[in-house]
């Protein structure tokens, strides 16, 4: 009884995890007991991570990491969610780790137009970024997941990405009994469930920052030397209503800069030649006319390691990014007000460009594969 009612809210609910268990965790708790009665169900092993929490420091240009109450990170579950993270048997044929499209040496992405999951198959998006991933509202280009831990579920499962259902993964990670050691450090009993993969792998993803850059020294470090006199030029160009506007989404605060406002915004990237939107984008999740074409505002941090770039990974360069908003991205109805022609001379373009390429900080030590791991 209890599988074969998981199994509708499986297929309907991406957080439905897998198993009787998941089936007792949701029923209402006076029901419960009756159920629990008939078809024997145990309440399920608590994803909270036992022991004492840590703090994630946030560097120079940051606000602090916002964390979600039910899922404190601590040192264990931290470490777990590293080695899941780089782990490939989350995939069909144990080819592909989370890492595998989220490569630390491409700032978390995976240098290709759009991601190629198992056997090959190619997805419908370009990776985005992981950095500063933390302080994002929803994810997913277009805003499907309403928090990290929700989100984890969706590339697992995802026929064009790991192609492999939560229930199997769950088995394999079973199998290796290293596993239920680390479990048991991280949330104080060696059962494992897909909803412990999501927390432990969510703390660690709140990890991965990157702040501490030549921009954030100059802005909020008061070191006037740490930007090239082409890079205060093109922060200039960044800023100015009149000229880039590109703060306008981007945004760049008093105290800290997320180079995002979170939001969705049409800018014309996508638009075929006879002017259709090939990803009706943000729209897909909210059936509001004005979100058609809308995408999420990605950060710019360490946007130099990121190419290419957009959500389908047209444009190759830097200067072909801004080669594009000088051009007021691509008409169609539903672009955004911030955005029309700009006129940039040589000159600034080419500043734009330094200035980004200020924004790349240093990724802190703990979040590539961790050394027992052999392959990604
Ligand atoms: C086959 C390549 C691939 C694999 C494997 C993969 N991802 Fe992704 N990831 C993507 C793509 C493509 C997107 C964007 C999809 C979209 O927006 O529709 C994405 C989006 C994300 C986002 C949203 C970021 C944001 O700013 O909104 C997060 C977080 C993420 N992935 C984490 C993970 C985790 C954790 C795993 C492992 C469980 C994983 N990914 C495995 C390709 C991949
Ligand atoms: C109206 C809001 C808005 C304005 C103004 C704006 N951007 Fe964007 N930016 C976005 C959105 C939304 C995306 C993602 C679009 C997509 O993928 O379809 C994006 C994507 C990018 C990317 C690609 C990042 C990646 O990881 O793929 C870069 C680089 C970028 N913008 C730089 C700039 C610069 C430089 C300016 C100023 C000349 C600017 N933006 C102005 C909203 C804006």
């Amino acid at each position: 009884m209890c599988g074969m009612i998981v199994s509708v809210a499986e297929a309907t609910n991406p957080r439905a995890s897998s198993g009787r268990s998941a089936m007792c965790r949701r029923f209402p708790a006076l029901l419960l007991g009756a159920v629990a009665a008939i078809a024997g169900c145990k309440s399920p092993p608590s994803a909270t991570p036992a022991g004492v929490p840590i703090a994630i420091p946030a560097p120079l240009g940051l606000p602090p990491v916002p964390i979600p109450p039910e899922n404190p990170p601590t040192a264990p579950s931290i470490a777990l969610g590293r080695r899941l993270f780089y782990d490939t048997r989350l995939s069909k044929d144990d080819s592909l780790s989370c890492a595998s499209c989220h490569r630390p040496e491409n700032g978390f992405t995976d240098g290709q137009e759009r991601s190629k999951g198992v056997g090959g198959m190619i997805g419908l998006r370009n990776a985005p970024t992981l950095i500063d991933v933390a302080y994002s509202p929803l994810y997913f280009w277009d805003g499907r997941a309403a928090s990290l831990e929700a989100q984890v579920p969706g590339p697992i499962a995802d026929p064009l990405e790991m192609n492999q259902t939560h229930k199997a993964s769950v088995a394999k990670l079973k199998d290796d009994r290293s596993y239920a050691a680390m479990f048991r450090d991280a949330f104080g009993s060696g059962d494992i469930t897909l909803e412990r993969v999501e927390n432990a792998l969510a703390s660690f993803e709140r990890t991965i920052l990157s702040g501490g850059s030549a921009f954030d020294e100059y802005e909020y470090g008061g070191r006037n030397d740490a930007l090239t006199a082409a890079q205060i030029r093109g922060l200039e160009v960044f800023r100015n209503p009149a000229k880039g506007n590109c703060a306008a989404c981007h945004a760049i605060g008093a105290h800290d800069a997320l180079f995002t406002d979170g939001e969705f915004h049409n800018t014309g990237e996508g638009v075929d030649a006879t002017g259709e939107l090939t990803d009706l984008g943000r729209y897909r999740v909210t059936h509001i006319d004005a979100d058609r074409g809308a995408f999420k505002t990605p950060t710019l941090r360490n946007v130099e390691m990121t190419a290419p770039y957009m959500h389908d990974g047209r444009l190759k360069t830097l200067n072909d990014v801004v080669d594009f908003y000088a051009g007021g991205g691509n008409s169609n109805p539903y672009l955004d007000n911030r955005m029309s022609e700009i006129k940039l001379s040589a000159q600034e373009r080419s500043d734009l460009v330094e200035f980004m390429r200020s924004l790349t900080g240093k990724l802190p030590l703990g979040v590539g594969p961790p050394t027992e791991v052999k392959s990604q």
